[in-house]
């Protein structure tokens, strides 16, 4: 036990304590290292290690200021500069051990630059803190993030627009309640996720330019009295202009919840797609069949091809979802300025980039694999009665009837195809006279298929034409 601490219960068992000195970077008042169980809370090394470019990249940067305004020698910002160049080819070739004893990625990149180069390294972290400079790696990194994003969502719209192209005039049934509505194309079924895929495209955009802002220099919440230029090193990071206040630059994650809030959303769109292919490739609906490359077999059921992608596609938006209200929830009575919570946001991040690619990948291989059962989506269309809409707007047209009144009569005429086990078309005229006697033979014209998905050439509609032109509107707007 801490002899700094008085313990009013008989400690189950000496507390470990780890062998490790006091810390080299931190640990000048330290008379020891710290408990094992500290360190092991403490450390953020077995994760942020994925910011290691990010880190050397900012120092890189954050050096060469320093030695422009005369804060450092040019020699030794050299010597740093090198050295650091070095350290990220070892980590980038898997050369590099990390040390859990020296917490996290920013200390062993220092510790090992000053391995490297010896005292010069310690002129490295003057005018900054660990806190402006977790917060300027981890915006880089989810920078990079949000490009990624934005590159596998345009691939995903690619291979629908292509699959929209090529079933622009394939009948399938259009779902009300998941209930039998009105045939619709598939292709302007695909067409739907295009316009998805373009918000979240719009999202990451918008989070990207409200992100790029470079917290460097805020130091460790005040700001610092070195003459540094934080235009300098936002310059050179690519960002658009410095943070305004060092308080908020240090303790703002809204980047980390705007990218989460934004993949969430994404995540959705996706479910909701893997959610149609689970339906689609069932015995009962057989519109899709997927390639080998994106089913799985049963170790028990030998004629199973099961959309296991499409599942978990469905399942990772729930732990999407989940990192946004983790995070949202680490933030939310947080006082200002940085707290070590804080370190807390980068696995939800990490994981969410890394599912979220899989998703986005698997969806787009999927989509550009599958095999389109069309004669089945026929049939299927066919069931239900999904022309009754198109008999009712043929009464309102060629009658001026009240659609109120057409509706009605509709109805009598389903419930008289249903009673004759026929479908709308099957119904003879004489009986639909029966019920209205204005009704010509013409009205059979607008109760197939084909007619009605091509009757439906408003903007946005669903005719083969329509469709045609939508996925070259979205050609031109998305890709
Ligand atoms: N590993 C820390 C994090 O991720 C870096 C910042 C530490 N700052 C501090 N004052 N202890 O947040």
């Amino acid at each position: 036990m801490s002899e700094l601490h008085t313990e009013h219960r008989e400690p189950a068992a000496p507390a470990e304590r780890s062998d490790s000195a006091a810390n080299q970077l931190w640990g000048g008042r330290f008379a020891r290292g710290p408990a094992a169980v500290m360190e092991r809370i403490n450390a953020s090394i077995g994760f942020d290690c994925r910011l290691a470019e990010q880190d050397i990249r900012g120092s890189i940067a954050h050096a060469r200021m320093l030695a422009d305004r005369g804060i450092i020698a040019g020699g030794d910002a050299d010597a740093i500069i090198a050295g650091l160049t070095e350290i990220a080819a070892d980590i980038a070739a898997g050369r590099f051990a990390f040390k859990v004893e020296l917490e996290d990625i920013h200390m062993n990149v220092e510790a090992a630059l000053a391995e490297r180069i010896g005292a010069p390294a310690g002129r490295l972290h003057t005018a900054r803190s660990r806190n402006d400079q977790v917060a300027t790696d981890f915006r880089l990194w989810v920078r990079d993030a949000l490009d990624r994003l934005e590159d596998g969502l345009k691939a995903l719209q690619t291979a629908l627009i292509e699959r929209a192209e090529a079933h622009a005039a394939t009948v399938m049934p259009g779902f009300t309640h998941l209930q039998s509505a009105q045939p619709v194309t598939f292709g302007h079924h695909m067409l739907a996720y295009v316009e998805m895929l373009g918000r979240d495209r719009s999202r990451v955009r918008d989070a990207r330019a409200r992100m790029n802002e470079c917290p460097l220099g805020a130091a460790a919440l005040a700001g610092t009295p070195f003459p540094i230029d934080r235009w300098s090193t936002t310059t050179a990071l690519g960002f658009d202009r410095p943070t305004a206040n060092s308080l908020d630059s240090v303790s703002d994650r809204d980047f980390a919840l705007d990218y989460l809030a934004t993949a969430a959303i994404a995540a959705v769109h996706l479910s909701r797609l893997a959610e149609e292919f689970v339906l689609w490739t069932s015995d009962q609906f057989r519109f899709v069949r997927l390639s080998d490359a994106f089913s799985t077999g049963s170790s028990i059921m030998p004629q199973k091809r099961n959309p296991d992608a499409a599942e978990l596609v469905r399942a990772k938006s729930g732990r999407i979802i989940g990192h946004l209200m983790g995070l949202l929830t680490v933030v939310k009575a947080l006082p200002l300025a940085y707290a070590k919570d804080l370190q807390e946001d980068k696995e939800p991040v990490f994981d969410v980039d890394d599912s979220l690619g899989l998703c986005v990948a698997a969806l787009t291989g999927m989509v550009g694999d599958m095999t389109v059962d069309q004669v089945a989506m026929r049939r299927a269309a066919a069931v239900g009665h999904p022309t009754a809409t198109d008999l009712a707007d043929w009464l309102v047209r060629a009658l001026g009837l009240p659609f109120r009144q057409a509706h009605h009569i509709t109805a009598r005429i389903v419930a008289e195809a249903d009673a004759r086990h026929t479908d709308l078309g099957g119904v003879p005229l004489a009986a639909m006279q029966v019920i209205e006697p204005q009704i010509t033979a013409e009205v059979f014209d607008v109760l197939g298929l084909d007619a009605a998905v091509a009757s439906r050439t408003s903007l946005g509609g669903t005719a083969p034409e329509t469709v045609r032109r939508a996925a070259a509107a979205a050609r031109e707007r998305y890709l």
